[in-house]
């Protein structure tokens, strides 16, 4: 296993373009097992959860190549309708196979994902969702098996108790497109990364409205055909970089970038005092102002997300004053915290909160990532650090950034890997 080593206090400058989104690219994948034409996706991510996602395909009789940002898939071999567990648990977002495959088969077999290291990430509503289409729902040996001679629209409402749910809203909507009739999914998740699958839907002759609101209609139609479609900019990759100038003190230009998907990022670093200029799809950031801390307040799109909160959380243990970070959609998504303390940092947790007291500075010191995001949040802190971090288990990192580290060293960070 490999450990990333930063030796901090390198201001950032330069450009850098950011990568495709993760979170869109992965369902809209899933949705090519809706048909059996080809289909080309665009702008991809050469992540290690891609990967997973091809290689997934690939099991279910995809046939999948991915080459320079592109990724083709075509009818594979036979078709297979059950998602082994050692292809699921690796990633949680495997689980939006359910809705394609009970769409096009009728059947799907789908491993269940299991709980994650930030927090119980039950699966109720994606059931919930399928059943009200027709499904029936089985689980047996660790497997969700779901079928229907049918599948029929439905008025379904899909809050839960910490809001919409973004997977559930993908899964319902793939199983949905094929259904006889007209399904409403009320309470439906918002986030770009749904629009992005909608829209991708659409192209494949989906009959779908109200994407990005939290009412999404659908007409169910007989067939859907091939598609061509360029994924949208990752919004948490342009949020992490942006941090990372400001953290810094840097000065660079991200291309790229949705500045429309970023609204409650920006408007956070706003009242934080970072005014950043944007032009033609780039933002430029520059950190040379002392910023002042905030509070923030986690929640589904368009509020501040999840994803970005352990980075913020990193800007705000160098930023002065008091900032009150509270996560209202993983309350226990904050295994970041420590480790931040071992670099100096003064934050308490106290339930769904941590109070964070900014310090002038932070000292390098070797810590642990946790999951993806905690690994970005430590990535940024040593970045600012005096003297040297080293960041152990940073294979978390390659879920989620492309070639994150070939970015940060054009930038002028003094970032390498050693063996652990
Ligand atoms: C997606 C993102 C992830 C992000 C999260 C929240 C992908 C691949 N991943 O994950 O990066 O952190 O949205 O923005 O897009 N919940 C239930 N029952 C369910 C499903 C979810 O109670 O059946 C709860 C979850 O535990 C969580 C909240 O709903 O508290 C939101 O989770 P959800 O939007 O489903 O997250 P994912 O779609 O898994």
């Amino acid at each position: 296993m490999d450990k990333l080593i930063i030796e901090g206090g390198a201001k950032l400058k330069g450009e850098v373009t950011v990568s495709g989104a993760k979170n869109a690219v992965l369902p809209i994948l899933a949705a090519t097992l809706l048909t059996d034409e080809p289909c080309l996706i665009k702008n991809v991510p050469n992540l290690r959860d891609t990967n997973s996602m091809l290689k997934l395909l690939r099991s279910l009789g995809k046939s999948a190549e991915f080459d320079k940002g592109k990724v083709m898939v075509s009818k594979g071999r036979e078709t297979n309708y059950i998602a082994e567990y050692k292809l699921v648990s690796t990633m949680r977002a495997s689980f939006c196979v359910l809705g394609p495959l009970l769409g096009k088969l009728r059947r799907a077999k789908v491993s269940l994902p299991g709980g994650c290291v930030i927090g119980a990430r039950p699966v109720d509503l994606h059931l919930k969702g399928v059943k009200a289409l027709g499904a029936d729902i089985n689980i047996d040996a660790g497997y969700v098996e779901a079928k229907a001679k049918r599948l029929h629209g439905a008025y379904l409402y899909l809050g839960g108790v910490y809001g919409s749910s973004v997977l559930a809203t993908d899964n319902v909507m793939m199983a949905a497109v094929l259904a006889d009739g007209k399904t409403v999914i009320e309470s439906a998740a918002c986030e770009p990364e749904v629009v992005d699958l909608a829209e991708f839907l659409i192209k494949m002759g989906a009959k779908i409205k109200g994407q990005g609101t939290p009412i999404i209609e659908i007409e169910g139609v007989k067939h859907l055909r091939g598609a061509i479609h360029s994924i949208i900019p990752d919004r948490i990759e342009a949020g992490t970089l942006i941090l990372a100038s400001l953290i810094t003190g840097g000065d660079i230009l991200i291309k790229n970038v949705q500045i429309r998907h970023l609204g409650a990022l920006i408007d956070k670093l706003d009242e934080a005092g970072a005014h950043l200029g944007h032009s033609d799809g780039a933002l430029r950031v520059k950190g040379n102002r002392r910023l002042k801390a905030v509070n923030i307040t986690t929640l589904p799109y368009p509020g501040f997300p999840t994803d970005m909160q352990a980075q913020m959380m990193s800007l705000m243990s160098v930023t002065r004053g008091i900032s009150v970070i509270t996560e209202k959609i993983y309350p226990d998504r904050f295994m970041h915290v420590s480790e931040l303390n071992r670099m100096g940092a003064h934050i308490q947790r106290e339930g769904p909160h941590a109070i964070v007291e900014g310090t002038k500075s932070l000292s390098g010191a070797p810590v642990m990532a946790s999951d993806l995001r905690a690994s970005a949040c430590l990535v940024l802190a040593g970045l600012a650090a005096r003297g040297k971090t080293s960041i152990s288990r940073i294979y978390h990192l390659e879920r989620g950034y492309e070639n994150i580290e070939k970015k940060l060293i054009n930038l002028g960070a003094k970032v390498w890997r050693e063996k652990e």
